[in-house]
């Protein structure tokens, strides 16, 4: 329970405006809201007015300080409970989450201008999913037992690591935390979170609304930035798990602090994802799954977008132009209108690194940039850092915008003639986290999907991550898996064997 009178309204409200004013310039540690221990905030920008709508606490090292500390006291009670019923505790803050999710919807929709009706509130959604889904998975923290010798009872036990230290970024921040902290408190570990500095708010209002349930220290978040906050989390030695997810860039640095400590981590990085479109596909069925492939509506920025789409010659013309007036049939706007399918880009930095990618494809020579969708016209979103989805033709491996995540609404279309060479196409990448076939050939789609170098490979659908479905990529795309039993069992608890000789 609050022990203090916390300025965020009890019941949900929609007003997120109001609601941000009201989670300013405080982090959550062991049980109530704190500032920092500096004293110091920075802005949070609504990015489709460029207005500061808030403020989020500038956490630092004392603060992560503060937090672990209060994570480690809690855990050692946290991991006596019995795990059927710290699930039930899980499960009683997912009930609690689906009562807020409509303004949960609105408050992210506000901090990273995704809209509310495609995006947001299904994220929101999802989150509630995630922990009805880890909390009932209580008594699934099974060991084994081992035939040792006859008078020897040999068994293995699942413990908790303790306190697990969670990195998240800022493109579907509640459902990548909820994907960490759900399995992690199920097993008995205590969490610290280091919000993403873009959107510090809902992860926030997730946290306190959690702690209306989960003992005090159980569960705590932190705003900061990376070097300040993500790092001192990663280097304390009371931090005994690290899980991050965001560019493999800064997952390297995350990787190699944490093993000078030798504590487990587990990446989610980037993503190229490939899709590939056999001439035999459902056609419409494809078209429509190349614009959920792309995340059209999350602008792109989602790690398993379809930013490689490899098209079998014969009805290559087609599908682009097809594409193309799908798209147009978008609507760009206001977030927070449910009328609204495309949002806007996080922000002003990441529109510049997509604009940047934009203009050098646009520079290659033989490429047509097919700029889709319009602007929108209210004169109140001028300053929004609004878009267009662009599809490329003309571009192949040689180019940065068929290797490199550009992570914004920029999907490139390439055709092939046949399998091997779509395959060997595919493969060539750095990144291998996501891949989508479409094809009613189930043969050659099999075949394919076996040789594909990705950690999740599905044929004529592309859906997000799902809570019962182990989840994470090979190659540069990560280290270890999320979501599902496995991973709850595997990057959340260790093994540990315990003899008992009764000769
Ligand atoms: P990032 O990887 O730098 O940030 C992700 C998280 O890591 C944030 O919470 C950040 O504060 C934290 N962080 C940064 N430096 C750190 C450090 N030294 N130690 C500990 N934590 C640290 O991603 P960023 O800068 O927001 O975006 C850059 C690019 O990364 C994007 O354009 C995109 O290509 C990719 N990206 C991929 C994501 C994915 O889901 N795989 C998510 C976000 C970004
Ligand atoms: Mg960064």
């Amino acid at each position: 329970m609050l022990d203090t009178p916390h300025p965020t309204p009890h019941a949900p409200t929609t007003d997120c405006f109001a609601l941000a004013r009201a989670l300013s310039g405080v982090n959550f540690i062991g049980g109530r809201y704190v500032p920092a221990a500096s004293g110091k905030t920075f802005p949070v920008v609504n990015p489709a007015t460029g207005a500061e709508v808030a403020t989020a606490a500038y956490g630092e090292a004392a603060d992560v300080d503060a937090a672990v500390q209060d994570a480690a006291r809690a855990q050692k009670e946290w991991a006596k409970m019995p795990a059927r019923k710290r699930g039930a505790l899980v499960h009683a803050c997912a009930a609690i989450l689906k009562e807020h999710q409509d303004e949960l919807g609105h408050l992210i929709a506000l901090e990273t201008g995704k809209a509310l009706r495609t995006e947001s509130r299904v994220e929101a959604g999802v989150v509630a999913d995630i922990f009805e889904f880890f909390g009932g998975l209580g008594s699934e923290l099974k060991g084994e037992s081992v035939p040792f010798a006859p008078n020897v009872l040999s068994v293995t036990v699942r413990e908790p690591l303790g306190v697990v230290g969670a990195i998240i970024p800022w493109n579907v921040p509640m459902l990548l935390m909820a994907l960490k902290v759900a399995p992690a408190l199920v097993a008995g570990n205590t969490v610290v979170v280091k919000s993403a500095e873009e959107a510090p708010l809902a992860v926030m209002r997730i946290c306190e609304l959690m702690n209306r349930v989960l003992p005090p220290g159980c569960f705590n978040i932190i705003s900061g930035f990376g070097p300040e906050c993500g790092a001192p989390l990663v280097m304390h030695p009371k931090v005994r798990k690290v899980t991050f997810t965001g560019s493999v860039e800064t997952g390297k640095i995350v990787a190699k602090a944490a093993s000078e400590k030798l504590v487990p981590v587990t990446l989610e990085l980037g993503g190229k994802s490939p899709m590939i479109v056999f001439a035999d596909c459902d056609f419409e069925k494809t078209v429509a799954g190349a614009l959920t492939s792309m995340r059209f509506t999350r602008q792109g920025q989602s790690c398993t977008a379809a930013s490689r789409i490899y098209v079998e010659r014969p009805i290559f013309d087609e599908f682009v132009s097809r594409m193309k007036a799908a798209v147009n049939g978008m609507v760009m706007g206001d977030p927070l209108d449910e009328k609204t399918d495309i949002g806007t880009i996080i922000s002003q930095g990441q529109f510049e690194k997509v604009q940047g990618f934009i203009e050098e494809g646009r520079a290659t020579p033989g490429a047509t940039a097919h700029e889709c969708s319009a602007m929108p016209s209210d004169p109140a979103l001028k300053k929004g850092l609004f878009l267009r989805p662009v599809i490329f033709t003309g571009l192949d491996a040689s180019s940065r915008l068929v290797r490199e995540e550009i992570f914004g609404p920029v999907t490139v279309i390439q055709p092939f003639d046949d399998p091997e060479a779509v395959l060997a196409a595919a493969n060539d990448s750095e990144y291998g986290l996501a891949a989508s076939l479409w094809t009613n050939n189930l043969k050659v789609g099999l075949d394919l999907a076996h040789r594909l170098e990705a950690g999740l490979v599905q044929i004529n659908q592309n859906l997000v991550v799902q809570a019962n479905l182990s989840y994470g990529g090979v190659k540069s795309s990560g280290l270890g898996k999320e979501a599902s039993l496995e991973a709850m069992l595997e990057h959340f608890t260790h093994k540990k064997t315990i003899m008992v000789n009764m000769a």
